[in-house]
């Protein structure tokens, strides 16, 4: 595999890279983090706000980026030092390492609460616990200072091992098979949910919208998850674009892999927010909702024991093939910048990450009243990467392609493997250009002031 890799290995197949870049999109981005910040943030208009990030600037962005790394067949970093040789566009690609850094930190943190989550499931009395002892059990598993370092480690590691064994091997046989069943269980969790006593209300709240109830810290926040969840603007997408072969169409795998992430979000929502209402639980939970709402519903459900152990191993899968692809952004950058060997690469990029989640899992207990900007570690963490770095970096990627790539390359680089033609290339080439980058500007100015990041108030 070492050997394959200095010459850059493939996607073998067209279904790889969408396989593998839906693998890396779908991850608690949708079905912990969208439940829980929708909740926050008042429900319905969150969402539609979200809905319309995706459009005009997700969907534009992630073609941009398969643009950029089939066209250099670099890392992140050196993607931009090939394309555009002696500028500073090569930075666009340090943002992204930082972003991988700081979001894989917190990251392994939540998926560790997942693979908890399948040992609970196991456990018969957790199954007739209260509303409130389910809730109970949530916040005192967080705080313990070393049950859920136990769990994030065992995550690391196991994203550490995939990343060794290779791209194709490690990432494409895992989500192919697995991720269509996730989307199974998740269909059958919002059946049971939509048919719970109340689930109207909980409806309501996800496609009703009351415009008056969103701030501007929301549309910030709506910004930033669209990043987020779709793998965006940190070079995840350049890396993974970058072991595809020519043939492949590249509108169509970002159509797709747009459709897919924001369908399982939306279905991940149907199931939780029935639920929230229908067991009285407070839709502004925060971190924890999903925790605290689905055992409630698998309660409720014939089967629920099984439904909910296959559940949180689903989870930690598509936590698994998230996970990888943000590490593998590290990675590449180690191996192929600072020439390190791959897998000397992989075991220092992973001890680093772990080391920085175990501060951010102590920030939810021990370390809790440690308060930066307003925050503990592990939202600053979050802000940070998802809301601050990841549209700096994802600004940049669409200007980069608006007007140092230009239209006559783009193109070409479509024309191979798909097209893009007349009218739709035009506005793909407006919202790259002029679109995405003044609105991700203007989100992010506002969102400074607005969220004191800098001031105090
Ligand atoms: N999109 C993933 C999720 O929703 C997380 C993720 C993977 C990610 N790669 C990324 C986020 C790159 C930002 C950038 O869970």
């Amino acid at each position: 595999m070492a050997k394959q890799r200095t010459s850059r290995a493939q996607f073998s197949s067209k279904f790889g890279l969408i396989a593998a870049a839906a693998g890396s999109a779908i991850g608690l981005g949708n079905i912990w983090k969208f439940p829980y910040i929708t909740g926050v943030y008042g429900g319905a208009a969150f969402l539609f706000v979200y809905l319309g990030f995706i459009l005009a600037i997700g969907l534009p962005v992630m073609l941009s980026e398969l643009i950029i790394g089939r066209k250099s067949r670099r890392n992140a970093f050196g993607a931009f030092k090939k394309l555009a040789p002696g500028t500073p566009w090569k930075y666009i690609g340090s943002f992204g390492v930082a972003a991988a850094f700081l979001i894989l930190s917190f990251y392994g943190v939540v998926a560790g609460w997942s693979i908890k989550y399948i040992f609970f499931s196991l456990d018969k009395t957790f199954h007739s616990l209260s509303p409130q002892d389910i809730s109970g059990s949530f916040a005192s598993f967080i705080q313990d200072p070393l049950q859920p370092l136990l769990f994030q480690i065992i995550f690391m590691l196991l994203t550490g091992a995939i990343v060794i064994i290779g791209v194709q091997k490690g990432i494409e046989r895992y989500s192919k098979i697995l991720m269509p069943i996730l989307l199974v269980i998740i269909i059958v969790l919002d059946i049971r949910a939509i048919t719970l006593p109340g689930a109207g209300e909980g409806l309501k709240f996800l496609f009703h919208p009351d415009f008056s109830r969103l701030s501007f810290e929301g549309v910030l926040s709506a910004l930033g998850h669209a990043f987020f969840s779709l793998s965006l603007g940190m070079g995840t997408l350049i890396t993974y674009g970058s072991y595809v072969k020519k043939d492949t169409n590249l509108v169509s795998t970002a159509i797709q892999v747009t459709a897919a992430d924001t369908l399982v979000a939306i279905l991940a929502g149907i199931a939780i927010f029935p639920a929230v209402f229908a067991f009285n639980i407070q839709p502004d939970k925060g971190v924890g909702l999903i925790f605290e709402t689905l055992p409630n519903v698998f309660q409720q459900m014939p089967g629920g024991m099984v439904f909910s152990i296959l559940f949180f191993i689903l989870l930690t899968i598509a936590a698994l093939t998230s996970a990888i692809s943000i590490l593998e952004v590290v990675v590449a950058y180690f191996a192929e910048e600072l020439k390190m060997k791959r897998n000397v690469a992989t075991v220092l990029a992973t001890a680093l990450i772990t080391l920085l989640g175990i501060i951010c899992s102590l920030s939810m207990g021990i370390f809790s009243d440690v308060i930066l900007f307003k925050r503990n570690v592990f939202d600053l963490l979050d802000h940070i990467s998802a809301n601050i770095l990841l549209p700096i970096g994802g600004m940049f990627i669409a200007l980069f392609i608006g007007w140092k790539f230009g239209k006559k390359k783009v193109v070409q680089e479509i024309a191979e493997g798909g097209s893009l033609k007349g009218g739709i290339l035009n506005v793909f080439m407006i919202l790259v250009k002029v679109v995405a980058p003044i609105a991700i500007f203007i989100v992010f100015l506002q969102g400074l002031k607005i969220l004191d990041l800098f001031t105090a108030s």
